[in-house]
């Protein structure tokens, strides 16, 4: 088996986390893709599947030099002890672990913070802040075993929901800003270690959560968010990954800590 670097993408069941596992493999890295691959019963709407997952594999493994070094593990982010083994399966694998992007995400909503349900705003704050910081805390001891000099690379996705007050989202607001200071955080810790810390933030991306979104908000369906965007249109799953796994490769090691909105202006 050959491979250029070692990447594990959270969150690639589908979405932009399966783009972003599909482009590294494309970029010759063995990666590991992890998805909960089940629902989520505090949330309305479907996650991806097992079939989903494997789907993804799949696609990674037609656009990898290698189909062999692309692998799969159903892990939850919100599980430490899941993600501690997923992660020590990686390093036993594959030698050691370059880069870890943080994908997953849940959104809830639909009505004003003080009328969601308590499991909702849990959900969200749960999966999509504290599932950054327990995919760090195993993460990144992984990244510094490598021995230096090192191109570690850690790698969230906030929204433009950590800098715009979204109404009827705020539970989400709060989750995606406290990944943009987390980042900050990690980054000044990460100090000379030759490890980065970076997020991405979208705009509206045309994947399952978008049309949860749409949904909440009652409308006919995604395509009525394109008015907010100064592109015109909505951005691709394939957009993001592109920033993401440019981030989490090794050309990227001026930039850290900081929070790149690739968002079709919509944070204008
Ligand atoms: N689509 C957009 O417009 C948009 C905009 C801004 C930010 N984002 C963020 O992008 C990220 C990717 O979402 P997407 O748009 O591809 O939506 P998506 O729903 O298609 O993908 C999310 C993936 O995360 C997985 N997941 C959810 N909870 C999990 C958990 N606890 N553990 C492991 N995996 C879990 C899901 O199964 C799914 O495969 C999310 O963090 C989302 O908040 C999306």
């Amino acid at each position: 088996v050959s491979f250029r670097r070692v990447a594990i993408v959270i969150g690639a069941g589908r979405g932009i986390g399966a783009e972003t596992a599909r482009l590294l493999a494309a970029q010759g890295d063995a990666v590991m893709l992890v998805d909960r691959a089940s629902d989520d019963p505090r949330v309305p709407y479907h996650l991806a599947s097992v079939a989903d997952l494997n789907a993804a594999a799949d696609a990674a493994r037609s656009a990898a030099p290698d189909p062999a070094v692309i692998s799969t593990a159903v892990a939850d982010t919100t599980d430490v002890e899941a993600m501690q083994a997923m992660v020590t399966a990686t390093e036993a694998r594959y030698g050691g672990i370059d880069a870890v992007v943080a994908a997953a995400g849940v959104i809830a909503g639909g009505v004003p913070l003080w009328e969601m349900p308590a499991a909702q705003i849990e959900a969200v704050l749960d999966v999509d802040l504290g599932g950054v910081i327990k995919a760090a805390r195993v993460a990144l001891p992984a990244l510094l075993r490598r021995s230096e000099p090192r191109e570690g690379r850690f790698v969230a996705i906030a929204s433009t929901a950590a800098t715009r007050g979204l109404p009827e989202l705020a539970a989400y607001c709060a989750a995606k800003a406290g990944v943009t200071g987390l980042i900050r955080g990690l980054a000044a810790e990460l100090r000379g270690t030759g490890i980065t810390a970076n997020c991405v933030s979208p705009g509206s991306t045309d994947t399952q959560i978008l049309a949860e979104s749409a949904r909440l908000y009652h409308l006919a369906g995604p395509r009525e968010f394109i008015p907010q965007q100064v592109i015109g249109r909505l951005i691709e799953p394939a957009e993001i990954a592109a920033s993401l796994a440019w981030l989490a490769g090794p050309s990227s090691g001026a930039v850290t800590g900081t929070n790149m909105a690739v968002d079709g202006g919509l944070g204008l």
